[in-house]
């Protein structure tokens, strides 16, 4: 695996393997890798012959310098994670100065699927989401880009911005990786401390149970009611917790085939997202 810091670099390879008739898988992370992000890579297995894993902690999808500053970093360790565990062609870490060149005033906006869910308290969140990626496109030059089902409203919108754009890429979804208690994996769980660690699990549990219930033909408003408070219970604070079509987002019924419960909420400061279909 070649560590690459600059675009010039990444360029120059993307053509050579472009020339040479490879296709071109890419992984775009903000480090603190784990096996969530190695699954990424695996799923590119059959589907490209490069692999490029990017990492680049993007000051604009924060809209919080506290926790831009606070996110956590560790190049080496990653790299070395890659490295151990093979398959990846190219780290892609730029700084930025790769990225957002003095002047830097363009942003990509995929309006609509921006303001709900994770949009709604997030403000800017997704338009620095669809900008970076879509310059992270642009410059590995992918041929296939994998996105985890965890961060669904991130998927969602990335799916939107391709087809919107004409972008030549195609985007692979890939199922989220959860721990033995079903937690779902993500950079934020290390900042959990062991007692927070422990009630996080009550979060994928109450969501199995109210889609348990759904399932079982209770109603909607009162299956989302009593899974709010069971959440609060175990010391969560709930920023939102809905049923929407993992197609568009919208809000939908248990009926739907592609429903989907959706959920953010914190322990202390460490926000958390899940989700999970009905079917
Ligand atoms: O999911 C992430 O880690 C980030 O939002 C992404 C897609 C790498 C863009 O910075």
């Amino acid at each position: 695996m070649k560590l690459v810091k600059t675009r010039q670099e990444l360029a120059d390879i993307v053509t050579q393997w472009h020339r040479a008739g490879e296709t071109i898988g890419v992984v775009p992370t903000m480090g603190s890798l784990h096996a969530g992000h190695l699954a990424l890579v695996k799923a590119l297995d059959g589907k490209a012959t490069r692999r490029i894993v990017t990492i680049f902690v993007n000051p604009i999808q924060f809209n919080n310098p506290d926790d831009f500053h606070l996110y956590p970093r560790g190049l080496e360790a990653d790299a070395a994670l890659l490295e151990e565990t093979g398959g990846v062609d190219i780290l892609y870490a730029p700084d930025e100065t790769q990225i957002y060149a003095p002047g830097f005033s363009t942003r990509v906006v995929v309006s609509g699927l921006d303001a709900m869910l994770c949009g709604g308290d997030r403000p800017g969140h997704f338009d620095g989401v669809a900008t970076i990626v879509t310059k992270l496109f642009m410059q590995t030059r992918a041929d296939i880009a994998a996105f985890g089902e965890k961060d669904f409203q991130q998927l969602c919108i990335v799916r939107r911005l391709v087809q919107d754009l004409d972008l030549p890429v195609s985007i692979l979804p890939v199922p989220t990786v959860r721990e033995a208690d079903q937690l779902a994996l993500s950079s934020r769980n290390r900042r959990l401390t062991p007692v927070q660690r422990a009630r996080a699990a009550h979060l994928p549990a109450s969501l199995h149970t109210c889609i348990a219930e759904l399932k079982a033909g209770k109603n909607l408003e009162t299956c989302l009611k009593t899974c709010w408070h069971d959440l609060e219970e175990a010391g969560f604070t709930v920023h939102y917790l809905e049923l929407r079509s993992g197609k568009n987002l919208q809000a939908t019924q248990p009926s739907d085939p592609s429903a989907r419960l959706f959920v953010a909420a914190s322990l202390g400061d460490v926000r958390l997202i899940d989700n999970m279909p009905l079917c």
